[in-house]
């Protein structure tokens, strides 16, 4: 499978949300990356349900919801009203995670786990058959437009060897710190989908810099 790329919108320019998302809708992104912080489970508060519908009203790509928020359960339903298509929930603020898997599963939902840089994978061997996608972040969720985690690269690699033998069909997911620097190798590594914040809406040309990170291999070549 081509690895899929999700620009953040944390990183676009929310006075012109519209304007940005109809340069994601036009360009070679596949989903659209929404993070939600609460300010507990991250130090850092982002946005809520109705800058979540507005963006479903310009989008025409897959809202890929990523909830850094304390007790998810909670507000599953109010995301999926809101236009979420997938919602990842994190490992770390999920005492209950199979019950919170179900859930969003059963709101028709793509169903994701995030881990911290510091959880290793392994704690997902005994849920990694019901999950969509897995979600590894290369840098401590809270902000955008920080350094890349090295670790990440093992931890793709234990992923995709827990994937081969109990999901091949898993998403795996990278978020953090990810640019054209990057991209080729963490593919390699294994990571079929891609976020990008700072990378993309940084660029003199974000439009640019999503096909720079949807096909590597070109920019290589010229
Ligand atoms: C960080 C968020 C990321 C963030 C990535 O907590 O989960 O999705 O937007 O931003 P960059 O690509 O700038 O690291
Ligand atoms: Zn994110």
């Amino acid at each position: 499978m081509n690895h899929l790329i999700a620009p953040s919108i944390l990183a676009a320019d929310f006075a012109n949300l519209q304007r940005d998302l109809e340069m994601i809708n036009k360009s070679d992104a596949d989903w659209v990356h929404v993070d939600i912080m609460d300010g507990m489970f991250v130090p850092n508060i982002s946005f809520g349900f109705p800058v979540v519908s507005a963006t479903k009203k310009h989008a025409t790509k897959p809202l890929d919801v990523h909830l850094m928020i304390v007790e998810p359960d909670r507000y599953l339903k109010a995301f999926k009203d809101a236009g979420a298509d997938g919602m990842t929930v994190h490992y770390e603020a999920c005492p209950h995670l199979h019950r919170t898997i179900q859930a969003v599963k059963e709101l028709g939902c793509r169903a994701g786990v995030a881990l911290n840089p510091h959880t290793p994978v392994t704690l997902l061997q005994d849920i990694i058959g019901d999950l969509d996608l897995v979600l590894i972040m290369s840098v401590n969720p809270g902000f955008g437009g920080q350094k890349f985690i090295e670790n990440t690269y093992k931890k793709l690699h234990d992923l995709k060897a827990l994937s081969r033998d109990k999901n091949p069909n898993l998403f795996i997911e990278v978020d953090g710190g990810v640019d054209q620097h990057n991209i080729q190798k963490l593919v390699d590594a294994g990571a079929n989908v891609l976020v990008a914040g700072s990378s993309v809406f940084s660029s003199a040309s974000p439009s640019a810099a999503i096909s720079h990170l949807k096909y590597p291999e070109k920019l290589l070549q010229s």
